[in-house]
């Protein structure tokens, strides 16, 4: 089978970051109640101009800038999201006319919510392989600030906006697998990012501690299913990046574990639950940190809305 690596990273956060001091403001919250629960300390959201596809085109282009390959290799590009500016044209099609991607390559939005990052990569893989092309982009984004309910405290201060992106090279022989899966409920719900005819606007809601038990069991599933097709250990994997939803949901998987917390990251401390755009994010920071070194092997684990879920085995390879 061939597998995909991954050979760049980029990402671009929005102007205005709002703590929970802010949040205290408009909600009866503290960030006290806030960081103990999620070790959520600040969020970004979007100011006037700023918007998912902002954001989109501006970690697609740092991702494809630090790539070193040129625009017209690039054989697929997806962006995983669940909050695009329209519901058509895609937030991928205005990236590729911006960025001058090629034509006649697959190029669309996907909604896995915040599993919607590894949906992507997997979907580009496939395609690249069908395609026999050997480059992706891949984006996650999020405008999620739009669609909360800044009047329900147990939801909006969960949230923020951000974009990440990857560039992916498609080869046989590597260290690669994936496993996705769904089961359709609805402890997350949105049911409409755009304003009604009448006016009204449908927000996210979220059935906390419901969705609280899916994610601590989602993935050690998702481990447990990639175990069933790869021979690997924890001790085999570099990083664990799991989509930053919560500290406690990846302090409660590495409890049941035993895993080492040194492996697994967190940036939900000044980033928030970003959904799709949450695990390409921590691997761009992780990037340009200095955490990601050629050769090091990834976990990548996403749960969220759908219910969704998916893991990844991938190697870092920077070009
Ligand atoms: N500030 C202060 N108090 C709050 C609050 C806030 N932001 N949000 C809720 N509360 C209150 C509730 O009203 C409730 O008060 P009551 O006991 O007087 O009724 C109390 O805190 C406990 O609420 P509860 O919903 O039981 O809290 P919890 O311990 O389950 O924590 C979450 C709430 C959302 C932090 C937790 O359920 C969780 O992390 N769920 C997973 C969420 C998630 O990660 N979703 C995305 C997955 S992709």
């Amino acid at each position: 089978m061939s597998g995909i690596k991954i050979i760049s990273t980029g990402r671009a956060l929005p102007s205005k970051s709002v703590t929970n001091d802010d949040l205290a403001q408009i909600v009866d919250t503290s960030d006290e109640w806030i960081f103990t629960r999620t070790g959520i300390h600040s969020r970004y959201f979007c100011a006037e101009g700023e918007s998912a596809l902002t954001l989109a085109i501006k970690a697609a282009d740092n991702a494809l800038s630090a790539s070193k390959i040129t625009k017209d290799d690039i054989g697929c590009c997806i962006v995983a999201t669940l909050s695009a500016d329209y519901a058509t044209p895609s937030l991928a099609c205005l990236v590729q006319t911006e960025l001058g991607l090629p034509e006649d390559i697959p190029v669309f939005d996907l909604n896995a919510a915040c599993s919607g990052f590894i949906y992507a990569m997997e979907t580009a893989r496939s395609l690249l392989t069908c395609s026999g092309k050997k480059y992706g982009l891949v984006i996650g984004v999020e405008q999620l600030s739009k669609i909360l309910d800044m009047n329900d405290r147990g939801t909006c201060v969960l949230f923020g906006d951000g974009a990440g992106a990857a560039v992916i090279e498609c080869d046989d022989d590597l260290f690669y697998e994936s496993v996705l899966g769904a089961k359709g409920g609805k402890e997350i719900c949105c049911p409409g990012v755009n304003e009604g005819a009448n006016g009204s606007k449908s927000y996210v809601s979220m059935d906390g501690k419901a969705v609280f038990r899916f994610a601590t069991s989602a993935i050690p599933k998702c481990i447990e299913m990639l175990h069933e097709k790869v021979d690997f250990t924890l001790d085999d994997i570099d990083h664990v990046v799991c989509h930053q939803a919560n500290s406690r949901i990846i302090d409660h998987v590495i409890k049941k574990l035993k895993a080492d917390p040194a492996k697994f990251y967190k940036d939900m401390d000044h980033l928030g639950n970003t959904s799709a755009a949450s695990i390409a994010l921590a691997l761009s920071e992780m990037d340009d940190d200095g955490l990601l070194q050629n050769g090091q092997k990834l976990l990548l684990v996403g749960f969220g809305s759908g219910l969704t879920w998916a893991g990844m085995l991938i190697t870092y390879d920077k070009k």
